[in-house]
Order: C-alpha cells, then structure tokens, then sequence
C-alpha cells in the first residue's frame, strides 16, 4: 500500500538556514495494516504524511502510494486516500451534514450519491443527532469525529490520520479509536495515523514507528519493541538500611544490567520480570537477606524512546528550540 523509499525534505528557511525535516526515511506498509507514527515535537512526521499524500514534494527519494508514484501520478493517489490533517480541517460556517455533502461532491459524486454518502457516515461516526448542528458549535470530539467521516468521503482504501486524538479528553480518545477500528474493519482499511499518546500507540497499533530527527529509529509492534530495547525493571527494598547484600544477588539474575543501588533500595533492568522476582526471592532466603518488597515494572513505549535515544519522549516534547536545527545537537544516546 505505501513503499517509501529514502525519502527527504528539506525546508529552506532563509539563504543561511535549511531545516532537514526528513532525512532519509523507507518504509512499506502493506494492505491492511494500521500503522503508528510516534515521535517527538518537530519529529518529521507531518512532513512525512504530507509528502505520502502529494501535498508537498520530496526534497531526493520515492514513494508509491496504492500503487502510484506520489510525484507523477498525485491524482491517483489522491483517489485512494483519505487525509485528516493535524488539528484540521473543516469550514466553520457550514453544517454538518452539508459539510459532507460538499466534500463527496469535491471528489465527483453526483448529488443523490454525496447524500446518501453524507448519511451513512453520519451514522458511521454516531453524527446523525448532530447533522443540522454547525460545524463551529461541535465540541473537539465530535469535531474530530466530522474531520474522519470528511476523510471517508470517497470510500479511501488508506486513511491518513495526523493526530486524530490529540487534545480530546479519554472519554472522546476511547470513542473516536472505537470508530477508527470499526471503520477499518468494515471497510479493510489501511490506516496510518501519528500520535503522541504512547499508551495510544501501544495498545491500538499493531506495527510501531517511531520516527527521531527525521529518521525512523525503530519499526516493530509495541511488544517487541519494548521486549527487545527496554525490557522489565524491578525494585526491590530490604527490612533495614543496607541494600549491598541484595545489589549482589540483583547483579546474578540472568540479564541483569543497570543495577543502582539507593540505600535500602536496589532497581534493576531484567529480561524477564516475573521470572526474576521469584529467583530473587529464593536467593535472598538462602543468603539470608530480608527482602521487604519486590514489584516489577514492566515497560512503556516511553523507555523504549528513552533506550533508543537516551531523552524520554516526554522530555522531548518539553524541549526548547527547533529540534531539528542542524546547529542542536543530538542527544548522545544512554
Ligand atoms: N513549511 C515549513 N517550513 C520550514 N520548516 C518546516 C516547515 N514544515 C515543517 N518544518 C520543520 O520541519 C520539522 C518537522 O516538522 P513536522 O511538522 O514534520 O514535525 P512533526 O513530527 O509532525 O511534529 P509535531 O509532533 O509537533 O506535529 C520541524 O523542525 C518543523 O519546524
Ligand atoms: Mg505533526
């Protein structure tokens, strides 16, 4: 459905200063998939997306999009996406419904097929109560929930989505995602959306891309990612003050690294948390240490940022400054 190849943009700002907002990114996505682009503030991944969908043309590098070439052949593609920009998108004067009716006649259904359109995707997306509402006194959710129904329109085989969720409360997050996969189901759809909500990411995609600096960094499902780059860490106290005789049972687990040692307390990263505890346990009562508590944390899309590049996502996104000034440098990797 989407292969990309070593795609890059750059943005020229003025005669001194070019910004690299994509540095080389390849990718393929097959039919059917649902894909999350997760990544920091300036990342490159509204670039990315606007380049997938012909809105903006690649600085060097290729990408097909269902089959055509996004640079010879933009109509096609066009035909067989849909794009719900970031923070979009549509008028604020009209209604809901009419809202729709426009879109199906910009993409060439005649009047009888942009209604009948209209109407299903206000059912689709639980609108139909709010058809003669203007699209200005919507609230965001449903607002976000009008922006995926206007990116439906013309019956997409991929769906673009740049942070459809950002700013809706959870209430409306949970609503908007059960829309999304029913859609996706009923209409096998792919879709590719970006977001900042790593729990998001985690337990809705099924394929991860995290995108650093204009570059992908990893590429897998959450599990495997967090599986194989940040793996679970546990906390365990002993009764008493002195944590030195546990630190040295820690240091033996199989996989053990990053052992800290904070008075009555010793953390550590294993491969295998629910694994390690119990062997833990074991030692420490055949060496006589007293251990008090022992709790397993296992881990987020934010420690596999944070293995990756050293910087927790969240940090990243508290930044200050471009961090794609090619005068920032990189964070050194931990
Ligand atoms: N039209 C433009 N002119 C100059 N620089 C741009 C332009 N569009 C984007 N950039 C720069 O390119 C970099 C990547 O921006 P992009 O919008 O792709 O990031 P993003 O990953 O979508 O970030 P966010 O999470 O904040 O939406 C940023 O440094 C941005 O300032
Ligand atoms: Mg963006």
């Amino acid at each position: 459905m989407i292969d990309a190849r070593s795609l890059t943009r750059d943005f020229v700002v003025s005669r001194s200063q070019t910004v690299h907002a994509v540095r080389g990114i390849s990718l393929r996505i097959e039919p059917g998939e649902l894909v999350a682009v997760l990544g920091p503030n300036g990342a490159g991944k509204t670039t990315t997306m606007r380049m997938l969908t012909t809105l903006i043309a690649p600085t060097s590098g290729t990408a097909t999009v269902a089959g055509h070439d996004v640079v010879r052949e933009p109509a096609q593609v066009r035909r067989h996406i849909g794009y719900v920009g970031q923070g979009n998108g549509a008028g604020h004067t009209q209604r809901v419904r009419d809202e729709l009716n426009t879109q199906g006649r910009i993409y060439g259904l005649d009047r009888r097929a942009a209604r009948q359109r209209a109407a299903e995707l206000l059912d689709a997306l639980d609108l139909t109560e709010l058809a003669t509402r203007k699209v200005s006194a919507l609230s965001g959710g449903q607002r976000r929930r009008l922006d995926v129904a206007m990116g439906l329109v013309h019956g997409p085989s991929l769906l673009f989505l740049d942070e459809p969720s950002t700013g809706l409360d959870p209430q409306n997050r949970a609503n908007l995602w059960e829309h999304i996969l029913r859609m996706r189901a009923e209409r096998e759809m792919t879709v590719v959306l970006t977001t900042h909500y790593m729990d998001e990411a985690d337990s809705m995609a099924e394929r991860v891309v995290v995108v650093d600096h204009g570059e992908i960094i990893a590429d897998d499902s959450a599990a495997t990612l967090k599986a194989k780059l940040a793996g679970d860490r546990i906390v365990v106290t002993v009764a008493g003050d002195d944590a030195r005789p546990l630190a040295r049972l820690v240091d033996r687990l199989p996989g053990a690294r990053d052992v800290v040692l904070d008075g009555n307390r010793v953390e550590a990263h294993v491969g295998d948390g629910p694994a390690a505890v119990p062997e833990l346990l074991r030692a420490a009562v055949a060496a006589d240490v007293p251990v008090a508590t022992a709790q397993v944390h296992q881990p987020t899309l934010d420690d596999v940022f944070l293995a990756l590049t050293g910087r927790s996502l969240r940090e990243s996104e508290n930044e200050h400054g471009d961090p794609q000034d090619p005068k920032t440098p990189k964070d050194v990797p931990a």
